[in-house]
């Protein structure tokens, strides 16, 4: 499903965020990416949803090179991608529902598979009450869970999900590790950016340790 072939990226002023990554991740697999604060976690999911493109490298999903992939092509690939972004990019100003329903809307869902997809998800990660609240006016455990929320809608065939329960207590991050696995088991490849060691210690699927943008080690199998 994705294959990095000896990736790097460097961000302008001579900021080395990732050296000679490869890796391959298979169609349906569950995996970790983890490592310290600037070890370059948040630069790899960008590349894997083309927000950054690679310095050098390779990187193919579903066998294309999406390096190289534009207009239509590269649009068509990006609605089969979740993404949940570290710093949200919710639309604040809209309400839970709406910013969930996006990617549903986009691809021209029926509006009442979008209503009962909405609130499903919203029920699934205690959010409930929060149908018709601003965004903007969450706390940011909820605005977390609204942006998992907005990535899965509308059942991506990749979720990247970056640091996905940092602002959780350990009932809430339970709540979304169950809906991340509910995805995974429906057959989503799933990669998560995480700090947080209470959801990937004891599991049996691979970890990946970056340190200062270098892969530093391996653990688990592909399951
Ligand atoms: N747009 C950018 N311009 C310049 N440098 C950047 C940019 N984005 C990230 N960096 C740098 O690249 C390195 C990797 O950053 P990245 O955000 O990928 O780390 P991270 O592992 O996600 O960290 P955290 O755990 O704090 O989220 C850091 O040194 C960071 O300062
Ligand atoms: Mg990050």
């Amino acid at each position: 499903m994705i294959e990095m072939i000896k990736v790097s990226k460097a961000y302008p002023a001579d900021v080395v965020a990732l050296k000679d990554i490869s890796v391959s991740i298979g169609t349906g697999e569950l995996f970790f990416i983890i490592g310290m604060s600037g070890a370059g976690k948040t630069t790899l999911l960008k590349l894997l949803c083309s927000m950054e493109l690679p310095t050098n490298g390779l990187i193919e999903i579903g066998g294309q090179a999406i390096n190289q992939l534009k207009g239509n092509k590269l649009a068509k690939l990006r609605q089969k991608i979740g993404v949940a972004y570290q710093d949200f990019k919710l639309l604040t100003d809209r309400t839970a529902a709406e910013n969930i329903a996006i990617s549903m809307e986009v691809s021209y869902k029926k509006p009442q598979l979008i209503k009962k997809r909405v609130r499903d998800l919203l029920d699934q990660l205690d959010l409930t009450d929060k149908h018709d609240a601003i965004t903007g006016e969450l706390s940011r455990g909820e605005q977390q869970r609204v942006t998992l929320a907005r990535a899965i809608a509308n059942s991506p065939t990749m979720i990247l999900v970056d640091e996905p329960t940092g602002n959780l207590d350990a009932t809430t991050t339970e709540r979304v590790m169950k809906l991340l696995g509910n995805c995974n088991k429906a057959g989503a490849t799933i990669v998560i950016a995480t700090h947080d060691d209470s959801i990937y210690r004891n599991t049996p699927y691979r970890v990946m340790e970056l340190r200062k943008g270098e892969l530093y080690g391996m653990t688990g199998e592909r399951q």
